[in-house]
């Protein structure tokens, strides 16, 4: 199966005053086309600065992070910004949805940045709405939505590029078991079908028979699990 994301040699330092913290130590790590992978370890473990360099929006300290066979370190920044928009959807534990936007205008929005056009937005817009279940919410502002509403919104959000890598950062962290479920299903259901990755981190090991491999954080080094 084709690679999508890879992390060949890649490594995080982080200065902290007259000291280094190792993030992430050397890493290799591939995810390819159709699997959802999950990410567990404790807090403080590196798995967000994980995500983060997979997104590219953080540059490694060293080794070659490449997305979709581009190598990141290669790209302009413009050319980087560019992939962020139109080849990976972040979802992050909070919903970061802007407050004064309707639900379809917040996903709309992001679409528009990357220059579709505007009947284009409007039809994947309300289809996006349409598989989450929230069509009815199209029109309201978050402060109306329930935590789980909200998480759908930023999922649609994540995903109206089209991207081929999808970035979440504890999803569920706001949900109940139910919801929690959902969320994961959705994720899954979008990676299978269309054929992308996904790379969740995740501190709630009752998501993980929904995943197909399983990679474990500590102190900075990822081991694979399953
Ligand atoms: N911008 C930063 N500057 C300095 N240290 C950071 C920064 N971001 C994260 N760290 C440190 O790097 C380590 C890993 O953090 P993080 O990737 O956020 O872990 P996790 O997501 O597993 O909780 C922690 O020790 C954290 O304090
Ligand atoms: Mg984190």
């Amino acid at each position: 199966m084709e690679t999508l994301l890879s992390f060949d040699k890649v490594y995080k330092d982080y200065p902290s005053g007259p000291s280094i913290i190792h993030a992430l130590k050397e890493t290799n790590f591939e995810a390819k086309k159709g699997e959802l992978i999950a990410i567990v370890g404790p807090s403080g473990s590196g798995k967000s600065t994980l995500l983060s360099l997979a997104g590219a929006l953080l540059t490694p300290t060293g080794g070659t992070i490449s997305i979709n066979g581009k190598s990141v370190g290669n790209l302009s920044s413009k050319e980087q910004t560019a992939l962020r928009l139109e080849e990976i959807g972040f979802i992050f534990q909070a919903a970061h949805l802007v407050p004064y936007l309707h639900v379809k205008d917040q996903i709309s929005f992001i679409g528009k940045m990357a220059g579709k056009s505007a009947a284009e937005l409007e039809k994947d817009t309300a289809s996006l709405l349409s598989q989450l279940g929230i069509s009815d919410r199209a029109n309201f502002y978050p402060k109306d939505l329930s935590g789980g509403q909200k998480q759908r919104v930023a999922i649609a959000r994540a995903l109206i590029n089209q991207p081929s890598v999808i970035l979440a950062d504890e999803p569920t962290a706001s949900l109940d078991t139910e919801r929690s479920r959902e969320v994961v299903e959705l994720i899954r259901n979008e990676v299978v079908k269309t054929s992308r990755t996904a790379i969740m981190v995740t501190h709630d090991e009752r998501m993980l028979d929904l995943v197909d491999h399983v990679y474990r954080m500590e102190d900075g080094i990822l081991t694979q699990e399953s």
